[in-house]
């Protein structure tokens, strides 16, 4: 890894709070409101904290898909699930939060310097705990869908575990191919948001 970015991976480590994005940095299961949720919801959250979301292999590796509508509070809880880990870990820099937007730029502005950007990719590609905020937020390209893809696939094959936010169920994101799709299902716990769009109010 070059100097540039190895200084990167320590600033993000060391100030992991701050790489919530900043109307986020506030967000906890404290002052979450859980009135409009199922109540499996917070059962599965905190199996997922306490490593007791087993996928079929009975390994606490299995992540969480976090699906609804806008500001129902997908990116307050996958914050809130970020920090109680973050607390839990003795080594942070094995835990990374980003949004998706975020990632495809980041790789992107790092073409051209060398190595940089798989570099970079693979910060977030091979973490323990990945947090990845908002997938559907951005118009899928054929590159950010490759990526995508990538990602799933390693992290799938690597046990990671990947928390995940999204406007859809997994079912309907359409423009990821079967097979990553599949991956997704085995690897997270949809668990659907739901409520209002409290940026109205
Ligand atoms: N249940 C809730 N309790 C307390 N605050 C909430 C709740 N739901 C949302 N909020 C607040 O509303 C704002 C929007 O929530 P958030 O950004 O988490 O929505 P989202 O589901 O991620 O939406 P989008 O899909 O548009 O990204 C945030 O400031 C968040 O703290
Ligand atoms: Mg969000």
């Amino acid at each position: 890894m070059d100097e540039k970015l190895e200084r990167l991976l320590a600033y993000r480590t060391t100030n992991y709070v701050m790489f919530l994005p900043s109307q986020y940095q506030e967000c906890s299961f404290q002052n979450f409101d859980w009135t409009d949720q199922k109540p499996g919801i917070w059962g599965t959250i905190l199996n997922f904290i306490e490593d007791k979301l087993l996928d079929k292999k009975q390994r606490p590796f299995k992540g969480l898909f976090l699906f609804g509508s806008f500001g129902v509070g997908k990116s307050h809880l996958l914050a809130g699930i970020y920090r109680v880990i973050a607390a839990k870990l003795e080594d942070v820099s094995e835990l990374q939060f980003i949004e998706f937007a975020e990632l495809i730029d980041g790789i992107k502005h790092r073409f051209g310097e060398t190595g940089a950007s798989a570099s970079f990719e693979q910060i977030f590609k091979s973490c323990d705990y990945l947090f990845l905020d908002d997938i559907t937020s951005t118009r899928m390209t054929e590159f950010s869908i490759d990526i995508l893809e990538k990602f799933i696939q390693y992290r799938y094959s690597n046990g990671l575990r990947t928390c995940i936010t999204s406007q859809f169920g997994i079912e309907k994101l359409d423009f990821l191919s079967f097979h990553a799709r599949s991956r997704l299902f085995e690897m997270c716990v949809p668990l659907e948001i739901k409520g209002r769009d409290r940026r109205l109010e």
